[in-house]
């Protein structure tokens, strides 16, 4: 029989090299919870038109990367492709959202793509959605959320590049005028571009094949009306006082429709792949009318999981374990199980293999294990004692069986 395959484009994550995916999420929980990101659960899978409405029939994203089916009860459903609009169907269904929601999540979003390093067909995306707030303060706090975890993933020279598409009347205006410019040049244009001048001329700025032709067109930014003007100011401000370094992109306009104003991306200066940003957002004031809810302000972001750990600079391996017990006599294999059941019950991470096997076995087990320290059960057991080494340094030294929490904490 030949041998089954993960599905093009994606991939598995085994234990070891699942330790800094775990590190991945655990550290953007946290940063969740700091922030007083609630979390967010939403099907993998929404009616389809969840996204063609919400992220916009005219995108790269509808138009060709959806994984779409018809389901046994004859509904079109899609695999997500983001979350974002989830999360706002879902705000929205559970009633809308009154004063503030601060929501977050982590998992696997779907987009049929050509996989190259870096762009997968299942790849995970960490978000927050900040709904209910027009405050530019809202915007700001956002970027630093996407910026202090890229620090704390230890993502080196990030650059985040920032820019304003305006509001909704300030984007006819400048449609029209970039619909003009490309008219122009409209024998230059891929044939994607061409489709596009007519219904959504913004997407060709976003398009690399085009980037040429568009090279001098007008920006967005040419053409802001006061309101957004003075919005993105703010914006830029509150990361001036937060020391959060970025520069403006008149350019950045996004792969997704429902952004107005504020839009940014995260990109790693030193990351050379071709697949340049780790993370972006925007905002979206538009997106619960777009899906039937009532108008509600809202901004988020979505940071790109595999990317950030291609770009992050490795830490050394990951300590999966605080200690690996070590059984030297095979007569006192029952206390130290006891001895781990003990140990887990106060929040150390431990293990020991459940067969008997030679102590030189079970030292390389616990390296490959990745546990910081050994816990020798042997003849010292009789005392109350047991061996501990420090598998980082070498150090040994033998310890009261009751002082081992202590020891493995310090
Ligand atoms: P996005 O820019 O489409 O935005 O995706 C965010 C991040 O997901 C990208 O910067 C990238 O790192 C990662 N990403 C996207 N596609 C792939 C892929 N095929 N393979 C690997 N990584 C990928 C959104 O999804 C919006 N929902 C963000 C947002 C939230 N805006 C407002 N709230």
């Amino acid at each position: 029989m030949s041998m089954f395959r993960a599905p093009k484009g994606t991939f598995d994550v085994l234990p070891p090299e699942s330790g800094q995916w775990r590190t991945a999420h655990r550290v953007f929980e946290e940063l969740a919870v700091q922030f007083g990101y609630g979390l967010a659960l939403t099907p993998l899978f929404e009616d389809t038109d969840v996204f063609s409405r919400g992220v916009g029939g005219d995108t790269e994203v509808v138009e060709k990367q959806m994984y779409t089916f018809t389901d046994r009860g004859g509904r079109s459903v899609t695999l997500r492709p983001e979350a974002t609009a989830s999360v706002v169907r879902a705000a929205i269904q559970s009633g809308g959202v009154s004063t503030r929601l601060k929501a977050s999540y982590w998992g696997p979003m779907f987009r049929y793509e050509r996989p190259q390093k870096g762009r997968y067909r299942q790849f995970y995306q960490g978000g927050v959605e900040y709904l209910g707030s027009s405050s530019p303060e809202a915007d700001v706090e956002v970027i630093e959320f996407g910026y202090r975890y890229l620090e704390r993933m230890a993502v080196p020279d990030v650059e985040v590049r920032v820019n304003t598409i305006g509001d909704t009347a300030d984007r006819e205006r400048y449609s029209d005028v970039l619909r003009a410019y490309l008219h122009e040049r409209y024998d230059h244009l891929s044939s994607d571009a061409r489709k596009r001048v007519t219904t959504n001329p913004m997407r060709v700025l976003d398009s690399k094949v085009d980037a040429d032709v568009v090279r001098d067109a007008p920006t967005p930014g040419q053409y802001l009306g006061k309101a957004a003007e003075d919005h993105f100011a703010a914006v830029r401000t509150g990361l001036e006082s937060l020391a959060i370094p970025y520069t403006v992109d008149p350019k950045l306009v996004r792969g997704l429709d429902y952004y107005n104003r504020t839009v940014w991306e995260y990109v790693p200066l030193s990351y050379d792949a071709a697949q340049s940003s780790v993370g972006g957002g925007g905002r979206y004031d538009g997106l619960f009318e777009l899906l039937g809810g009532k108008p509600t302000p809202a901004v988020g972001l979505a940071m790109g999981v595999d990317r950030i750990l291609l770009a992050s600079r490795p830490s050394g391996t990951s300590l999966e374990l605080d200690a690996f017990v070590v059984v030297a006599e095979d007569t006192l294999r029952s206390e130290a199980r006891q001895l781990v059941s003990d140990l887990r019950r106060s929040g150390i991470r431990v293990d020991m293999n459940d067969e008997p096997r030679s102590v030189k076995a079970q030292f390389k087990e616990s390296d490959r294990r990745g546990a910081a320290h050994a816990v020798v059960v042997g003849d010292e057991w009789s005392h109350g004692d047991v061996t501990v080494k420090d598998l980082r340094t070498g150090e040994q030294r033998q310890i009261q069986v009751k002082e081992i929490e202590t020891w493995l904490r310090a």
